[in-house]
């Protein structure tokens, strides 16, 4: 039989079993991996046959393959090599499959006695599952704003695809997350994309009924923010010493990272990055009023621009030189005005207090402060005035002091002696003589209204004698208000050994005297009583 009547005959075979019905072959399809081998089983064992027939119908003609008689096989020339069909059951083993091998395969048994049973099943060569790749439309995105369409293509053959992040599977919601499959290939489409949606490990499988693969982890950067833009400190002290160490700082969430400008006010100040420094702050502007900052997170990729929280202070320079000046003159109780006034080099004072001697001055009788408490008028002096004056001033920052001595010329006022008015002979005597007075007195003594050598305090007599008794008068004079006071002091010297005060023989005389005296006095009373007033003979 040659080929071509070969053909012939089974073409006819074919067409007699397709009515025959009743199956030797089980339900296909039989998935096999490319380049594997393959059997293609069949429901019969040990059948009765003159020829067990396999052919090969793919879409467009049918292939014989080969044939089994209980002689022997043969086997169509493109198959050699390749096949084998078992005489006992008739199983047909294909290897190394071709994607060409793709299609159905038919069985024809046909008995000794020209009975045929005929059976078709599908083989389906399958592409190995490789190359999953997943794949961007963007190579970064924004949030909220970008569409981002991702791509997981793979080869194969008869491919399913999924997506996962992390280990939970990526479901479509159909309005962010879109899903579209297509042969080789997946779309997933993310809607206004999140930062969350893209964090951690994406990847994709593609699966057949045989194999599974799964891409490389993507990532795409999610550009995002700025978010919560804050400043630090949020709530600075409200003054703030000039020159001191102060820093704010700004910071933000965002990606890629924010950038930071500063604005005093609505005032965009030069400085950019996210600390400024009070010297920078200083370096903008002398004006030390209460002021706002604020600091602006720009993302450049975003193009979002967010301020931060404004927070407000005032920047002022501490107080210092600070310095009393008052009177150069000299200064004389009752004629003489103070005016101490206090200022200091540098710094703002807000508030200026006066003490004296440790106590709060307040105005009032002969001390008047200026309306700004910078400086004080006493008039006119007195001696309560002496002593040391202290200044105060004071900002919020700090506060600087400084003081002054006051020194009030005064006196002497009434002088004043001490001492024996009685003493006897051979005593030593000391008469001590004061006299208030700023600066101190100096002294001098007259003797009967006769100047002495006696130039200090305290004029001594060692041993008295009768010629020191008299009259001893202190002359007090304050060189710098130019006044004088002066004291008399009498004294007398006895006889040693006399006792004080008038001897007995005195006493009598005076008691005497007064006796006489009173007499005389009612004599008189009584003589006038009884003259008769006499009319005058003129
Ligand atoms: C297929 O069969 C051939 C011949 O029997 C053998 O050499 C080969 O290793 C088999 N291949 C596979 C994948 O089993
Ligand atoms: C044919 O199949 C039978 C039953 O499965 C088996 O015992 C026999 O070894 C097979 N013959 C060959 C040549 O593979
Ligand atoms: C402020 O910033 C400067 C410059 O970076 C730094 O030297 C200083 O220590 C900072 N001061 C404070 C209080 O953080
Ligand atoms: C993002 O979307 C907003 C609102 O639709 C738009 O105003 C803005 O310009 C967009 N940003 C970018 C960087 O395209
Ligand atoms: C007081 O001042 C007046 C005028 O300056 C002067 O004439 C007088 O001498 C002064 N008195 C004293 C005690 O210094
Ligand atoms: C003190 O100050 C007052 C007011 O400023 C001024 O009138 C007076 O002349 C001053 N007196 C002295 C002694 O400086
Ligand atoms: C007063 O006394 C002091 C020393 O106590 C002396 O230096 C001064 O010259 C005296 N003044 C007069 C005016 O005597
Ligand atoms: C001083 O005066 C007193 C009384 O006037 C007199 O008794 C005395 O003798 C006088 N002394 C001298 C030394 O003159």
């Amino acid at each position: 039989m040659d080929q071509l009547a070969f053909n012939m005959f089974l073409f006819l075979l074919s067409f007699i079993g397709c009515c025959a019905g009743q199956s030797i072959l089980p339900d296909g399809p039989v998935d096999v991996i490319l380049g594997r081998n393959v059997t293609l089983k069949t429901l019969v064992d040990k059948p009765d046959f003159a020829f067990m027939i396999w052919n090969f119908n793919n879409e467009k003609d049918q292939v014989h393959v080969a044939t089994r008689s209980p002689t022997g096989i043969k086997v169509n020339k493109p198959y050699e090599g390749r096949v084998a069909v078992n005489e006992t059951n008739g199983f047909l083993t294909l290897t190394f499959l071709t994607s060409a091998d793709s299609g159905d395969f038919s069985l024809n048994i046909i008995s000794s006695d020209g009975g045929t049973k005929t059976g078709e099943i599908n083989l389906r060569v399958l592409e190995p599952v490789s190359d999953v790749v997943i794949t961007s439309d963007l190579s970064e995105a924004i949030e909220h704003n970008s569409t981002v369409v991702l791509t997981c293509s793979a080869k194969g053959s008869f491919l399913k695809f999924a997506w996962f992040k992390g280990a939970t599977a990526i479901v479509a919601d159909d309005k962010r997350f879109i899903l579209k499959e297509e042969e080789l290939s997946s779309t997933l489409t993310i809607n206004g994309v999140l930062r969350t949606d893209l964090s951690g490990q994406i990847y994709c499988t593609a699966t057949n009924v045989l194999e599974k693969d799964k891409s490389a982890a993507f990532n795409l950067p999610v550009n995002y923010g700025p978010d919560t833009v804050s400043i630090t400190p949020p709530n600075p002290a409200k003054f703030l010493r000039s020159k001191s160490n102060f820093n704010l700082s700004c910071s933000a969430v965002s990606i890629p990272p924010a950038t930071f400008n500063w604005y005093q006010g609505q005032q965009k100040m030069e400085v950019s990055g996210s600390l400024l420094t009070l010297e920078m702050i200083e370096k903008h502007s002398l004006d030390l009023e209460v002021k706002e900052y604020t600091c602006r997170a720009t993302n450049a990729k975003t193009q979002r621009v967010v301020p931060s929280p404004a927070v407000s202070f005032a920047v002022m320079e501490a107080i210092s030189g600070a310095k009393v000046s008052g009177p150069i003159a000299v200064l004389i109780a009752g004629n003489s005005t103070a005016n101490l006034s206090c200022k200091a080099t540098a710094g703002t004072v807000k508030t200026t207090s006066w003490q004296k001697d440790g106590k709060t001055l307040s105005a009032g009788g002969r001390l008047v402060f200026s309306t700004d408490m910078s400086s004080i008028m006493i008039n006119p002096l007195q001696k309560e005035d002496n002593g040391e004056y202290m200044c105060q001033l004071i900002n919020p920052v700090n506060t600087d002091k400084a003081s002054y001595k006051m020194l009030v010329n005064y006196g002497p006022e009434s002088a004043m002696v001490k001492g024996e008015t009685s003493v006897e002979e051979n005593d030593n005597v000391v008469l001590t003589c004061s006299a208030a007075s700023l600066p101190p007195a100096n002294f001098t003594w007259k003797f009967n209204g006769t100047m002495t050598t006696t130039k200090t305090a305290e004029f001594k007599i060692e041993m008295a004698r009768y010629k020191n008794s008299g009259t001893y008068m202190c002359e007090a004079h304050n060189p710098v208000t130019g006044k004088t006071t002066t004291y008399t002091h009498t004294m007398s010297v006895r006889e040693e050994g006399t006792s004080e005060g008038l001897s007995d023989g005195a006493i009598a005389g005076i008691v005497i005297a007064v006796l006489v005296a009173l007499g005389a006095a009612i004599g008189v009373i009584m003589y006038c009583r009884q003259k008769v007033p006499v009319e005058s003979p003129y």
